[in-house]
């Protein structure tokens, strides 16, 4: 079966996680990427957080499958040529340096442009044009200048960051989609396009009801956090609101039976008002669907922590799977927390190919999470990710047609392969 971007060619210049998290997701979708790697080192990340010694890095391998790796000085005059000839070859350059590193390679847009004017040129920036336009920026930067830290945690504790990474892979998969809109649209025009995704405008794109809350303070508190029910006033910016819902259905994180020693013993649970009664069945109140402090949302509103605390000695007799049955009988929403151990041993995601084993010549076998996006016409097979330069040979003569004399020149010059480091005095 063929694939979605099947005939697509991606020259990836991407590094670390954001860039290649996009450019991942266009391989699972059949584009040819081609990674650019410097001789000898490569993606930084391939030696970070390394496992196994000596091995590419967890953190390269599950960002980098089905693409090929070549190996290039940008800055060597012959790489350059190869660079050129790569520009001419691809129909997307995808990069997340920083800010003015293309430009200095020689490789900004007018010339990109003047080089393949149907080559669209796709860039993760930390923030677009403004005050802060020059600055690096990783995840965590993203996530606090994005408005999500400020908005989330306790109200009595400091802003946190998130696990999920929403910075990097969340602006990973906003360029993603920047990309294949530009490929469509040059259908039409025949010609290219710059696409910018800036993190800090992807992460409050993420956090928009965070500023749909911080308009709606205006006209008054927002009743559907806890601290409205707790008379706490609301200060002049959106707040943290702990484990409220970001919706309009009140929402807390409960314990369940084993709390005490399982970390993980909890579960999200969501008063919707369609169930309300059923879950005032199942939690022994009954007499809240007719008692007019419980048996409307707005008399709810008030009544949160106790109705949570309520419902959490219920959940704390029977394991969050337990609960989860229960209320699902019902149509009761609820989210059991699951650990990083139980999502890689769920066999249904096995299944689906969202958890996927993949074998790898230097680490054996591994687990990666697979496409989350599922096409019924473009199967998304995970190939283990290239070793660094594996295809640099196969891409200087099967995709830009050099001949062996060419690619004899090309290592003569030093352009695909790192100086020899001198042998240490004995
Ligand atoms: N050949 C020759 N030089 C190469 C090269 C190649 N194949 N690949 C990279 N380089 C060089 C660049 O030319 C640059 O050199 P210069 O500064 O002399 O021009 C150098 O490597 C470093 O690139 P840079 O992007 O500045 O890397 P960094 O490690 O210093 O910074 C980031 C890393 C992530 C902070 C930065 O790239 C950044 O802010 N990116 C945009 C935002 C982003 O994506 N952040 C999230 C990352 S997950």
């Amino acid at each position: 079966m063929g694939k979605a971007l099947d005939g697509v060619r991606i020259l990836d210049f991407t590094h670390v996680q954001s860039g290649p998290t996009c450019t991942q997701l266009l391989a699972w979708f059949g584009a040819d990427v081609i990674k650019v790697e410097r001789p000898g080192e490569g993606d930084i990340t391939r030696g970070q957080l390394r496992d196994i010694p000596d091995v590419d890095s967890l953190y390269f391998t599950m960002l980098n499958h089905n693409k090929r790796s070549i190996t290039l000085d940008a800055k060597n005059a012959r790489g350059k040529k190869v660079l050129e000839a790569l520009v001419k070859h691809c129909d997307v350059l995808v990069e997340n340096f920083a800010p003015g590193v293309l430009d200095r390679m020689g490789f900004g847009w007018e010339r990109i442009h003047q080089l393949n004017p149907r080559m669209i040129v796709a860039s993760v920036k930390g923030f677009g044009p403004g005050p802060y336009e020059e600055c690096k920026v990783y995840e965590n930067v993203a996530q606090c200048a994005g408005g999500s830290a400020s908005t989330t945690g306790f109200r009595d504790g400091p802003p946190l960051v998130t696990g999920a990474q929403i910075g990097d892979s969340g602006t990973g998969l906003h360029l993603a989609l920047g990309i294949v809109t530009a490929l469509y649209q040059r259908v039409r025009t025949g010609r290219g396009q710059k696409v910018l995704c800036a993190m800090q405008d992807g992460v409050l794109n993420l956090a928009r009801v965070k500023l749909r809350d911080q308009q709606r303070l205006k006209h008054g508190p927002l009743t559907e956090y806890s601290q409205y029910g707790e008379n706490i006033p609301f200060g002049d910016a959106t707040p943290r609101a702990g484990n409220d819902s970001g919706g309009g259905q009140p929402g807390w994180i409960v314990k369940c039976k084993g709390w005490e020693t399982d970390p993980n013993a909890y579960i999200y649970f969501i008063t919707q008002a369609p169930v309300w009664e059923a879950i005032c069945d199942l939690i022994g109140k009954p007499e809240w669907k007719t008692d007019p402090d419980y048996a409307t949302p707005p008399a709810r509103l008030p009544r949160l922590r106790y109705i949570f605390d309520t419902i959490e000695e219920w959940t704390k007799t029977m394991s969050k799977f337990e609960v989860m049955d229960k209320c699902n009988a019902h149509d009761i929403p609820v989210g059991p927390i699951l650990s990083m151990r139980e999502l890689a041993e769920e066999p249904s995601l096995r299944t689906t190919g969202t958890v996927v084993e993949v074998d790898h010549p230097g680490r054996g076998k591994y687990l990666t999470v697979g496409n989350p996006v599922k096409l019924s016409d473009s199967p998304a097979d995970v190939r283990r990710s290239p070793l660094l330069g594996e295809h640099t040979d196969e891409v200087l003569r099967k995709v830009l047609g050099y001949s062996d004399k060419d690619v004899a020149e090309i290592k003569a010059s030093g352009a695909i392969t790192a100086p020899e480091k001198p042998a240490k005095a004995a």
